[in-house]
């Protein structure tokens, strides 16, 4: 059994550690937090956005410069039920000859919905390559009912077998 002494003894280096707690929690608090939670002083713009834009264009220069357009021949099965090659032939869709460089909306078709020329004047294959991953999602109001390439190198291959018909 404890006698009494040795019972306040623990009692008193217990409040003791608690006090040290205390205070140095009270001082930490002093030290960091001088503002409270409240808002940050300054933000510095880093330009995050805008960086990360070019970041996916320069992607998507690299895999074009890479393209194989005789893979690209291969995925144009995808768009042919609705376009066809040859210079004037428009179907379903208007006609794809010459398309890499073309002005938007420029054939005879007879069919443009505009929702196109809203968003691009010319395509570039930069442009194409926005168009062809989501077509509706660039271009709303678009009457292209294809869903889009997700592939990145997909894209890149049929715009540039796209790029050796005509243009
Ligand atoms: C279901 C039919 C259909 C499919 C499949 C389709 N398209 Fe289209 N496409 C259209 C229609 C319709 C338009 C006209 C869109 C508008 O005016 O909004 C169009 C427009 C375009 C244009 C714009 C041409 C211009 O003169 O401005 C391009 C480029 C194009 N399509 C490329 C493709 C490619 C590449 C594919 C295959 C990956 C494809 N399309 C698949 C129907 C289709």
């Amino acid at each position: 059994m404890f006698d009494t002494m040795t019972f306040t003894k623990i009692a008193a280096s217990l409040c003791g550690a608690l006090l040290v707690l205390l205070l140095g929690k009270w001082a930490a608090d002093a030290l960091y937090n001088v503002d409270g939670h409240g808002e940050q002083a300054y933000v510095i713009d880093t330009g995050a956005d805008d960086s990360a834009e070019e970041v996916v264009e320069v992607a998507f220069a690299d895999v074009f410069a890479a393209a194989d357009a005789g893979a690209g021949q291969r995925i144009f099965r995808q768009c042919s039920a609705c376009h066809k090659l040859e210079d004037g032939e428009n179907a379903v869709g208007p006609h794809l000859y010459g398309v890499v460089g073309r002005e938007v909306g420029s054939t005879g078709y007879g069919s443009y919905s505009g929702a196109l020329n809203e968003v691009a004047d010319v395509w570039s294959p930069e442009n194409l390559n926005a168009f062809l991953e989501n077509p509706r999602g660039w271009a709303p109001g678009t009457s292209m009912g294809y869903n889009g390439l997700r592939d990145i190198e997909d894209r890149a291959n049929l715009i540039a077998y796209l790029a050796s018909i005509g243009s």
